[in-house]
């Protein structure tokens, strides 16, 4: 279904994932993130050298299960567990709904991803999750992610990004504005989607992201996946 939330003039209230939003969610996304498609693509690329058979694999913040799908129809191996997190009901309901059928081997929890353990793990996955939960939550849930993981393990982070160069900044805006253009998004609704979003997805630089994954003690990270200001980041245990 097309994403019109944000045609009309409403009076704006902040963005949630609520039932309007997941509706239109797989439209919304594909025509906002440049690079999403590849993002996902990439994600089924690791699962295939960095999935371990016996072990958990963890797509926090599912949505509508786009990253469990790359997850189940590109493993290697046969005994994983593939657990969807998500504390919106809609997107739960719409992700079990979209994978049913499609992979056999999850679960879809409703849930805070503050509050679930991530134990026996190779795969974690936050496709642009982190940046919706609270900055003060962050490092937690990175250390939390990081004592789940199995020596050899990874965690995968897709956010999008800003920089401290103004200049970089105004310039990749730009790039970013005209992307969602080109899909069809009018002036009003890219206005009026920044206004409803500004105080709940909160980006930080690729040194935030660094200092984070390396304070949780992750022997690598780096920056695997890159279109205009969204990134992906691969960090190894
Ligand atoms: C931008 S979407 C993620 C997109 C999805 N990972 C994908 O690749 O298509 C962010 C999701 O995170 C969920 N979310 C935000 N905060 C959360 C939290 N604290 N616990 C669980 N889910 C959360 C939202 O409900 C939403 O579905």
């Amino acid at each position: 279904m097309r994403d019109q939330i944000f045609t009309k003039a409403n009076d704006l209230v902040n963005f949630t994932f609520d039932k309007s939003v997941a509706n239109v969610f797989d439209d919304m996304v594909r025509r906002s993130v440049p690079g999403y498609q590849s993002m996902i693509e990439m994600i089924g690329l690791i699962v295939k050298t960095y999935g371990q058979d016996n072990t958990n694999y963890y797509d926090l913040g599912a949505s509508t299960g786009a990253v469990t799908l790359a997850l189940g129809l590109n493993n290697p191996h046969q005994h994983n567990r593939i657990i969807a997190v998500d504390n919106s009901i809609e997107m739960v309901k719409k992700c079990k709904n979209n994978l049913d059928g499609k992979i056999s081997n999850f679960d879809v929890i409703c849930s805070d991803i503050n509050d679930i353990s991530c134990e026996n793990s190779s795969i974690v996955v936050l496709n642009l999750t982190l940046q919706f939960i609270p900055v003060e939550q962050r490092q937690a849930l990175i250390n939390k992610i990081y004592q789940g993981l199995n020596p050899g393990g990874v965690l995968i982070v897709s956010e999008k990004i800003h920089f401290d160069d103004p200049k970089q900044q105004e310039k990749i805006t730009k790039l970013h504005l005209d992307f969602k253009r080109a899909n069809g998004y009018s002036e009003l609704e890219i206005a009026a989607k920044r206004q409803s979003i500004e105080n709940v997805l909160i980006t930080d630089n690729e040194k935030t992201h660094f200092d984070r994954l390396n304070s949780a003690g992750f022997s690598q990270s780096l920056c695997h996946f890159q279109c205009l200001n969204f990134a992906s980041f691969l960090a190894i245990k």
